[in-house]
């Protein structure tokens, strides 16, 4: 039997030292241009991916100062995902209320479901959205 995976993924790693939103736009377009999404929901996951790569700049203080982006398509789910090695989630931002900056609100409420997991180095902020057409 063989079972068809209509699936898409793509994994890079960005430099803080670096232009890297061109990166992002360029390693997005290209994966985006075999799916059939609407231009709002590139949109949307294009801001999203920009702000989570911001605040892995802005509050990672990692030591490498770079930031691994990957993006996940599968039937009509689209999930981004941005990993760092820095401090991760710590008791500071813990307590503060996560949702109080812009960004991450905004990544909730473009996106269906936002993970933050620091059980591994630094921190990787996941992001799920589900699109109406899949993979042409
Ligand atoms: N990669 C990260 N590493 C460590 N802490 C983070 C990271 N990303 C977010 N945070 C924490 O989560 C908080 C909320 O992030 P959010 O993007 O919502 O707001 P902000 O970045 O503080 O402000 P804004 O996005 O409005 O400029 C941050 O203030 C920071 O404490
Ligand atoms: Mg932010």
């Amino acid at each position: 039997m063989v079972i068809e995976t209509r699936e898409r993924k793509i994994k890079f790693d960005i430099s803080f030292f670096s232009e890297y939103e061109k990166t992002i736009e360029e390693k997005f377009d290209d994966f985006v241009n075999e799916l059939d999404l609407s231009k709002e929901e590139k949109k949307s996951i294009l801001t999203v991916t920009m702000e989570l790569a911001l605040n892995a700049e802005e509050h990672s203080k990692t030591p490498d100062h770079k930031a691994t982006i990957s993006f996940f398509f599968r039937d009509t789910s689209f999930m981004v995902g941005v990993e760092d090695s820095g401090i991760g989630w710590t008791n500071e931002s813990k307590n503060k209320d996560a949702f109080r900056g812009n960004g991450l609100k905004m990544v909730r409420a473009l996106m269906d479901s936002i993970l933050v997991s620091d059980y591994k180095k630094g921190l990787t902020v996941t992001a799920i959205k589900e699109v109406k057409r899949g993979l042409r």
